[in-house]
């Protein structure tokens, strides 16, 4: 792909279109059942009006900033990758390619739990100053879920994102009529090395091929599927007991979770819908954030330490990321884009891909009349339309 001639990051989804296989395109580009959510995520951004202030000297427009919370410091841009599974389905170098992008332009990358790459080969592609977290999903099996953690401590993440909304996956339909599987040599890489090994012999033997593969796949898909779907605020302190991470709940759409998780005292609320791929019906991520920024406010107001706002879902230009700072978010996470960057090419495409974004929030904050990250997280600076002034 000729990354010269992408221009924004719809570019960058057609070209990786037409470079992918149909399979893997639809595992990343689709959403739960009708995609009515999926869909909303993006459609709420053209409800949304930024109404710019003149005048203002904005000649050297910063847009970096630091999250002290979240371990963070030193951000080129109040952005985010957002953890998505699998990123050796989108290029060979996969995850590492990604992690080294961001680092390259000082944003941070969140690895997934359900990563084709180990933790640790990925904390150390990106070297030891790039700003990085950990996505996990608490598994029913405790012992391995606190061993995902110490590695994820060991790898360098300064943050845990725990996802509260997939205590089952949603039902993605692309992927069930394509039938779609990891290719063979793919494997989810943050199993137990025990499981690995076993998985590896598997796939050593002269003509076990393709079904031995895809059989150890499954079996360790169905392992590390072990979710607890059991998951309450209780067992927040257990989390608290096992790690000193600062922990981020990923997955809150409403008022009532947000003012709790504030009031738990975790260091963060990450809201998203997981982008329209659990929950069919659910709210646009945009349409909620007021509602989670109130909720959190709720929340710190009863006594509890600040508590990060962090927001996903749709987000494709600088404009959509302003809009959400100005509704109150801290960070601005995107998560299909790495996918089309490492599709169209590697390291490279994900660097063109934060590049892109870092750009047009500059440009964005620049017409804006906003001179920093500060001045564009303003509640005055958007209307949702329909809304009295
Ligand atoms: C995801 N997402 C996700 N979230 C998570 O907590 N753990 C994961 O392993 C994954 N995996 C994953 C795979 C794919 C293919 C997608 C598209 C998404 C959700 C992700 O972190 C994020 O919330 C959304 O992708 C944000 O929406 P956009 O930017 O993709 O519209």
């Amino acid at each position: 792909v000729d990354l010269d001639a992408i221009v924004c990051l719809d570019d960058m989804e057609r070209a990786a279109q037409r470079v992918m296989d149909r399979q893997d395109f639809d595992y990343f580009a689709g959403g739960a059942e009708t995609e009515s959510t999926l869909r909303a995520n993006r459609a709420a951004f053209s409800r949304v009006t930024i109404w710019p202030r003149c005048m203002v000297d904005v000649s050297d427009v910063d847009t970096t900033t630091h999250v002290p919370a979240l371990g963070l410091r030193n951000l080129a841009a109040p952005l985010l990758i957002a953890p998505v599974a699998m990123q050796r389905a989108a290029h060979p170098d996969g995850e590492c390619a990604a992690a080294r992008a961001c680092a390259a332009h000082s944003i941070p990358y969140c690895a997934s739990q359900q990563s084709t790459t180990a933790i640790e080969e990925i904390g150390r592609a990106g070297g030891d100053d790039a700003p990085r977290m950990f996505q996990l999903y608490v598994l029913s099996d405790r012992e391995a879920t606190t061993r995902l953690i110490r590695r994820a401590e060991s790898a360098g993440a300064t943050a845990l994102c725990i996802t509260v909304d997939a205590p089952v996956l949603g039902r993605r339909e692309r992927d069930v009529r394509n039938r779609f599987e990891l290719k063979a040599g793919l494997k989810l890489a943050n199993v137990d090395a025990k499981k690995n090994q076993n998985q590896n012999q598997n796939q050593a033997g002269p003509d076990k091929s393709a079904v031995d593969a895809k059989r150890a796949q499954s079996a360790i898909a169905r392992r590390i599927g072990g979710r607890d779907a059991s998951l309450t605020w209780d067992h927040l302190a257990w989390l608290r007991s096992v790690t000193h991470l600062p922990l981020v709940l990923k997955g809150i759409v409403t008022y009532a979770d947000a003012a709790r998780a504030a009031k738990e005292g975790v260091a963060g609320v990450w809201v998203s819908n997981h982008g329209g791929r659990q929950l069919d019906g659910s709210p646009a991520t945009l349409d909620a954030l007021p509602e989670v920024v109130a909720g959190v406010k709720e929340g710190v107001k009863e006594g509890a330490p600040t508590c990060v706002v962090i927001f996903d879902g749709g987000v494709r230009r600088g404009t959509d990321a302003l809009k959400a700072l100005a509704l109150g978010a801290d960070l601005v996470a995107v998560g299909r884009p790495v996918a089309w960057g490492l599709a169209c090419g590697g390291e490279l495409g994900v660097g063109k891909a934060v590049e892109l974004l870092t750009e047009e929030l500059r440009t964005a904050m620049t017409l804006a009349g906003c001179r920093d990250v500060r001045s564009a997280r303003n509640r005055e600076l958007v209307q949702v339309v329909g809304e009295t002034p």
